[in-house]
C-alpha cells in the first residue's frame, strides 16, 4: 500500500507496490474518494462498481477516442493507430465492430475448442516430464498466443517470435511511463508482419480469420488492409496477455485457497466457476481509460471536459456494495455483475474465447494433476499500467 496512514489516499498505477497489491488502495478510494484526482499524473479515477458500470455505458460523455490506457505514447487522438476500434466512438466504432464481427463469429470461436485442447495437451506433454515448471513460460504464456495465431492464420514457425514481440510491447520499467524503444520496435515489426500476412491471404484466401476479414462486407462496405492489420495487432494486446494472466491468476489464487482449489479438482464441472471467480477476484485488465466530453458532476466534484478518467475494473469487482465479503475467493458466489469484460459498446469481443481457453486449459490440468504447489517467493509480476498478473510462476505438480 502506498498511502500514509494519516494522509489522504494516493493511487499511482505505475507504482510497483500497487502492482503487488492494489486492493487496499482500491478499498480506500471507494470509501474515501470515490471521485479521485491525481494531480501529478493528471487523471481522475472511478472505483465504485456503480460508477464504473455507468461510465462504461455512457460513450457520449466518456469517450474512447484517446485510447484506453494512460500510456503517453498511446493516449491521444492517434490512439486508434495502435488499438484500432477499441479507441473509436460511434459511428466509426459501430461500423468497424459490425464488419469485424462478420469474421470473428461465435462459430469460429467454438470451432477452436479442439485446437485449444490439442495445443494444451501438446504443451502439457512437454512439461509432464518435469514435475517442476514455470506455469507462465511453459503453459499459460503459450496457449493464448498459439490460439490467436491459429485463429488469425499465423504459421507455427512464426509463433515464438510473435510472442516475444508481444511481451516487449507491454513491458514497462518501474517509474517510466513511456513505452521503451524495444516496445516501439516490436510494434513496427508486428505491423509489418501482419501487412505481409494480409497480402498473402488476399492472393490465396484460407479458412482463417484474416481471410474472413478480407471477405467481410456490409452493403458494399469493406475493411481496408490497414484496418485489418490494426485489428490483428489489437488482438495480440487484447487477447494474449489478458488470457495468460487470467490462467496464472487462477492457478495462483486456487493455490492460496486450498479449500476452494479442492472443488474443481474433485469435480471438473466446477472449472467454469473457478474461471469466473478468478475473473472477478483478480482480473488481468485492472483499468480502462476514457476521456470526458463534457463537465461531468459526480459525488462531490466535477470531472472537467477533456479529462482522463480511469475506470478501475479491479476495484469495481471488489466493491462490497455488489459482492458480499469481496476479498474472499469463493467459487460458489454470484459473479454475474463482474466488470472484467467491460459493458456496453466496447464489451470484450473475445470474452467467450477467453472463457473457452481458460476452461479448456484448466480442465486438462485437473484431468492430469492431483495436486500442486507454487513457489511464491520466486514468482514475479508483470509491470504494466493496466495488465495485472504473473511474469513467472514456478510450480510443482503431483500427477494423478
Ligand atoms: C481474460 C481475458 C480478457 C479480458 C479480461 C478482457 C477484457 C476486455 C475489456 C475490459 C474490454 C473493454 C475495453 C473498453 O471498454 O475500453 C475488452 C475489449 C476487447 N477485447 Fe478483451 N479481454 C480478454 C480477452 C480477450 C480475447 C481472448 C480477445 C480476442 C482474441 C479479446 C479481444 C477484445 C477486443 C477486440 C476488444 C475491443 C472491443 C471493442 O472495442 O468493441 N479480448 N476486453
Amino acid at each position: 500500500m502506498t498511502t500514509l496512514d494519516t494522509g489522504a489516499v494516493r493511487y499511482d498505477p505505475y507504482d510497483y507496490a500497487v502492482h503487488e497489491d492494489p486492493f487496499p488502495t482500491y478499498a480506500r478510494l471507494r470509501d474515501e474518494e470515490p471521485l479521485y484526482y491525481n494531480d501529478e499524473l493528471d487523471f481522475w479515477a472511478l472505483s465504485r462498481h456503480a460508477d464504473v458500470v455507468a461510465a462504461f455505458r455512457d460513450a457520449q460523455r466518456f469517450s474512447s477516442s484517446y485510447g484506453v490506457t494512460l500510456d503517453p505514447n498511446v493516449w491521444g487522438p492517434q490512439a486508434e493507430r495502435t488499438t484500432s476500434f477499441l479507441a473509436m466512438d460511434p459511428p466509426r466504432h459501430t461500423r468497424m465492430r459490425a464488419l469485424v464481427s462478420r469474421g470473428f463469429t461465435p462459430r469460429r470461436v467454438a470451432e477452436l475448442e479442439p485446437h485449444i485442447r490439442e495445443l494444451t495437451v501438446h504443451h502439457l506433454d512437454a512439461v509432464a516430464a518435469h514435475d517442476t515448471f514455470d506455469f507462465i513460460r511453459d503453459l499459460a504464456g503459450r496457449v493464448p498466443m498459439d490460439v490467436i495465431s491459429e485463429l488469425v492464420g499465423v504459421p507455427s514457425a512464426d509463433r515464438d517470435e510473435l510472442r516475444r514481440l508481444a511481451d516487449l510491447l507491454i513491458h514497462r520499467e518501474e517509474g517510466v511511463t513511456e513505452m521503451p524503444a524495444a516496445g516501439m520496435e516490436a510494434a513496427m515489426t508486428l505491423s509489418a508482419y501482419y501487412a505481409d500476412l494480409i497480402a498473402a491471404r488476399r492472393k490465396h484466401p484460407l479458412d482463417d480469420l484474416t481471410s474472413a476479414l478480407l471477405a467481410a462486407e456490409i452493403e458494399g462496405d469493406r475493411l481496408t488492409d490497414d484496418e485489418i492489420a490494426g485489428f490483428l495487432f489489437l488482438l495480440i494486446v487484447a487477447g494474449n496477455e489478458t488470457t495468460t494472466k487470467l490462467l496464472g491468476n487462477a492457478w495462483y489464487w486456487a493455490w492460496r485457497n486450498p479449500d476452494q482449489r479442492a472443488l474443481p479438482f474433485e469435480d471438473p464441472a466446477r472449472v467454469p466457476d473457478w474461471v469466473e471467480e478468478t475473473l472477478r477476484y483478480d482480473t488481468s485488465t485492472q483499468m480502462l481509460a476514457r476521456r470526458s466530453q463534457v463537465d461531468v458532476p459526480l459525488h462531490d466534484g466535477i470531472i472537467p471536459d477533456g479529462a482522463r478518467v480511469l475506470l478501475l475494473v479491479g476495484s469495481a469487482n471488489r466493491d462490497p456494495r455488489v459482492f458480499p465479503e469481496p476479498d474472499d475467493y469463493r467459487l460458489d458466489r454470484d459473479t454475474s455483475e463482474t466488470a472484467s469484460f467491460g459493458f456496453g459498446r466496447h464489451f470484450c469481443l473475445g470474452a467467450s474465447l477467453a472463457r473457452l481457453e481458460a476452461r479448456v486449459v484448466l480442465q486438462e490440468l485437473v484431468a492430469r494433476v492431483a495436486d500442486y504447489d507454487v513457489d511464491a517467493d520466486n514468482a514475479t509480476r508483470v509491470h504494466s499500467v493496466n495488465v495485472r498478473g504473473f511474469a513467472t510462476l514456478p510450480t510443482t505438480v503431483e500427477l494423478r
